[in-house]
């Protein structure tokens, strides 16, 4: 086993960070001549496939992200929102020209590694173990075509905190130059190829002192769609007459799993929410209605943002501590996802 695949044996609440330490073992499948296999308890080794791998070549790939937390007060392992990835990925995978997964196969497979990597799921609050399904093409061709062979593959990393600035309120930079997605292209699925398309924009923001890149609307760069990998929220007005907005869902955006967590959530506490366009200009503007803004994903829970920077020289401190709401549903969402708070159903499988 090389250094790079090893696994270390968590010290929960040791400063995991995200995804750098793996659990011991990975569940996988594979897809040949139009059928899957079953699935298979591997040790979490080094992979082996040709160098003419269709992934390697035109990235015919998708993931999925998930989390098993410890109860709060048992020691049960509450896996959260599977389901609802299960649905996800098998809608990327058409969107990718790949093979669904058999009914109940990613269910099974993300069940079965948290069974046999269940003293890896940390108990220290604000830790998980972050479960990572992916599925890429293996064929080895250069024909340019969908794939007739992939792998389908689940592995786990203990984590905690998502930002490598082990920052709990992010700044976020938005600049024109990068788009995320436009309309009839891959945004509102999980393929790979859309975190590649990235990283440049995140080195940007990086370099700009920011945690995350702060996505426009592809054609007038007008309106905030996501941050980063995760999406956005902001709170409109204050007190009684507060709202809460995100973006709507019009195929640009990953409908992710948090998002829709915490508009329950905040409809369970009587908020009105709404999905509908969110001005850049607004969102900006200091003396504005707007008087919160979160970003929200699997991996990073709830995150409060503290400043906006744009590329054309614009910045605004949203805050320096959370918002009333931010605060509120945050916590809601740590309850929820730890056996505090009643889940909808179908919102958590053990
Ligand atoms: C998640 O929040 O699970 C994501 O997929 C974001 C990222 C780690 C790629």
């Amino acid at each position: 086993m090389t250094e790079r695949t090893q696994t270390r044996q968590t010290q929960a609440g040791t400063g995991l960070g995200f995804g750098a330490l793996f659990s011991k073992h990975v569940i996988s499948a594979r897809y040949v001549a139009g059928a899957w296999s079953g699935l298979e308890v591997r040790d979490f080794e080094d992979l082996r496939f040709s160098p003419a791998a269709m992934v390697m070549h035109y990235g015919q790939a998708i993931f999925e992200g998930l989390k098993a937390f410890r109860a709060t007060d048992s020691d049960e392992v509450l896996i959260f929102r599977a389901a609802d990835c299960a649905r996800r990925f098998d809608r990327s995978a058409a969107r990718m020209a790949m093979p669904p997964l058999p009914a109940g196969m990613f269910l099974d497979a993300v069940r079965t590694l948290v069974g046999v990597d269940v003293a890896e799921v940390p108990s220290v609050p604000g830790s998980s173990l972050y479960i990572r399904p992916v599925m890429f093409a293996d064929e080895p061709s250069l024909a340019v075509r969908p794939s007739t062979e992939f792998s389908f593959l689940v592995l786990a990393s203990p984590v905690d905190s998502f930002f490598a600035s082990g920052r709990t309120m992010i700044d976020a930079y938005a600049q024109s130059s990068h788009i995320r997605a436009a309309l009839g292209g891959t945004g509102d699925v999980k393929c790979s190829g859309n975190y590649a398309g990235a990283m440049a924009a995140k080195a940007d923001a990086q370099r700009h002192d920011c945690d995350e890149v702060l996505w426009l609307d592809a054609r007038e760069h007008h309106y905030v769609e996501e941050f980063g990998a995760m999406n956005c929220f902001v709170v409109r007005g204050s007190g009684e007459r507060a709202e809460l907005i995100t973006p709507p869902l019009a195929g640009t955006i990953l409908p992710g799993h948090t998002r829709a967590t915490v508009i329950t959530l905040a409809g369970r506490r009587g908020l009105t929410v709404l999905q509908e366009p969110i001005e850049l200009g607004q969102v900006l503007d200091d003396g504005g209605p707007v008087s919160e803004v979160f970003a929200c994903g699997t991996a990073a829970g709830v995150a409060p943002v503290h400043r906006i920077l744009t590329d054309t020289g614009r910045e605004r401190i949203i805050g320096d501590q959370p918002g009333p709401l931010t605060a509120q549903l945050a916590a809601d969402y740590v309850a929820v996802t730890h056996g505090q708070l009643e889940p909808e159903p179908d919102w958590i499988i053990r």
